[in-house]
């Protein structure tokens, strides 16, 4: 296939920031500034809850796609302070980033979890973005293909082998997560190879078109050489999407 089978993807996490004003006037001033690159490029924000539907009438009409940082399991029911995948479907949200290292960290969110909230996600018409990633400590002991492993493997259990290729993967080690200590653009190939492998082990169609990203201290700086790995289809940027100039350059990056 001379056509490469898989558009980049440039992701900003936006965590605990931005007002709703703040979140209208950034969609509003990133929509022109991508407009070019969305030929070749899918682009999306992650604001907080309140924020989504700010952010979603600011992007309407323009290639900008908004998506959850995380979302309760069921669809509906008795969890107070939980918000459904319906719910977010109704509001118009695109995706949802599900089991980033915070999450994992401080929620306490597990493999087990997030088994059930990938496909739960793509039930009702999200796409699901599964956060996997080691710690410095599990890199250090030689563990981080046991601990990806287990995040892809379970992660992705009970999504259909047909629908694999509708999830994304991001690739976050934990110890390059807002450090400003960017992996190595051969650390991150190497690490999405291992997950395309991953997936490659259920179905080899759903691994050529499943989109793996990075993510970890990306900046418009570092993001080319990053970019560049074959297995590197995109990036979850954190501290980097929260400027219009910076995310506007990164996306710019992508489309190169
Ligand atoms: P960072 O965050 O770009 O600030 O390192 C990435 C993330 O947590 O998704």
């Amino acid at each position: 296939m001379s056509e490469h089978p898989r558009r980049p993807y440039m992701v900003g996490n936006w965590k605990m920031h931005k007002t709703r004003a703040e979140t209208r006037d950034f969609v509003a001033e990133l929509a022109p500034r991508v407009a070019d690159h969305a030929a070749y490029v899918d682009v999306a924000v992650c604001p907080a809850f309140v924020s989504l539907a700010a952010a979603l009438d600011a992007a309407r009409g323009t290639a900008v796609r908004v998506h959850a940082q995380t979302m309760g399991r069921a669809p509906q029911g008795a969890h107070t302070g939980e918000v459904s995948a319906p719910m977010l479907v109704d509001v118009g949200v695109h995706g949802v980033v599900l089991g980033h290292s915070e999450r994992r960290r401080d929620d306490g969110e597990t493999d087990r979890l997030l088994a059930e909230k990938v496909p739960a996600a793509l039930e009702a018409g999200l796409e699901p973005i599964l956060c996997v990633g080691e710690t410095e400590e599990e890199r250090d002991a030689g563990e981080m293909e046991r601990r990806l492993r287990h995040q892809v493997q379970e992660g992705l259990e009970l999504v259909p082998t047909e629908r694999l290729a509708e999830v994304v993967v991001a690739y976050e080690p934990v110890w390059a997560i807002g450090t400003g200590r960017v992996a190595t653009p051969e650390q991150a190939q190497e690490a999405l190879g291992f997950v395309r492998a991953l997936v490659g082990d259920r179905s080899r169609a759903g691994a050529e078109r499943i989109r793996v990203l990075y993510g970890g201290s990306v900046k418009p700086d570092n993001a080319a050489e990053i970019l560049a790995g074959p297995d590197v289809d995109g990036a979850l940027v954190g501290g980097a999407s929260l400027e219009v100039a910076d995310f506007a350059a990164l996306v710019a990056a992508a489309a190169r």
